[in-house]
């Protein structure tokens, strides 16, 4: 297989330490219980879990991320974390540029594009999300936009560099609305994007580089989402926050 597929779960401002412990218990005995995953799994539980739900997946296959960082190495940066805090508390992963952050903390390209950059000086995989909203995607400027924010968040990265690099598709239209993207729509912008990397680098990082889908998965919807050549995987909200689904979704081929 070219590409093994990743589940991740992205618990946004969800789960106090209790809470999260427990999801991340169920979802280790889940996992044990069913034996080989069809898929990667990785969760993002909010900073003051991550410590905690890592001890609590001891054992389990599943990756650890964090939702965010900042790109200064140290400082005086009140309320930011570095990469380096983030590995010292088991982490592997980290989702960047998410629509909420883009959205609501103001995000560009050029600050998403620095925190890749320090993520992967660090050593932790960087989850570059992109994506449209629906006043873009009525316009018939999708492609623009994705394009965009893809190109300029591995700006002035070697395809060396982005050997693990993740990219998540996540139309914000369909982000905690219940209005999930077509196979179809989320395939041709997949597609879409694995020619555009390919054209920023080489065929050979757009064949290896795991594209997920993101925007209300579900295991209702996720069969069909991951029939898709180009979909690799999916960054989960909503279902990711109960373990039963959550495993449903890693195990999707049922
Ligand atoms: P959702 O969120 O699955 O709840 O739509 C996805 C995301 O924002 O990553």
């Amino acid at each position: 297989m070219l590409r093994r597929p990743l589940i991740a779960g992205n618990w946004k401002m969800y789960k106090n330490r209790d809470e999260a412990v427990a999801l991340a218990g169920a979802l280790k005995e889940g996992m044990t219980a069913k034996g080989e995953a069809p898929a990667d799994a990785l969760v993002c539980p909010p900073y003051p879990c991550l410590q905690s739900v890592g001890d609590a997946l001891q054992g389990s296959p599943v990756e650890l991320g964090a939702q965010n960082l900042y790109y200064q190495p140290e400082g005086a940066f009140t309320g930011e974390v570095t990469a380096e805090m983030l590995l010292s508390v088991g982490c592997s992963h980290v989702i960047i540029g998410h629509s909420e952050r883009r959205q609501y903390f103001a995000e560009d390209d050029e600050t998403v594009n620095k925190k890749v950059k320090r993520a992967l000086q660090a050593g932790l995989v960087p989850v570059i999300c992109v994506g449209e909203v629906l006043d873009e995607r009525d316009k018939g400027i999708t492609e623009q936009v994705v394009e965009r924010q893809l190109s300029g968040g591995v700006q002035g990265l070697a395809a060396a560099e982005l050997a693990k690099l993740v990219v998540a598709y996540e139309p914000v239209w369909a982000i905690g609305t219940g209005r999930t993207a077509t196979p179809e729509q989320a395939q041709e912008v997949h597609a879409f994007l694995r020619v555009k990397l390919a054209g920023l680098y080489d065929q050979e990082l757009a064949d290896k580089t795991r594209i997920l889908y993101g925007g209300s998965v579900k295991p209702e919807n996720v069969a069909g989402l991951m029939e898709c050549p180009d979909v690799d995987g999916g960054l989960v909200g909503g279902a990711s926050l109960k373990a039963d689904d959550f495993l449903k979704l890693i195990y999707y081929k049922g």
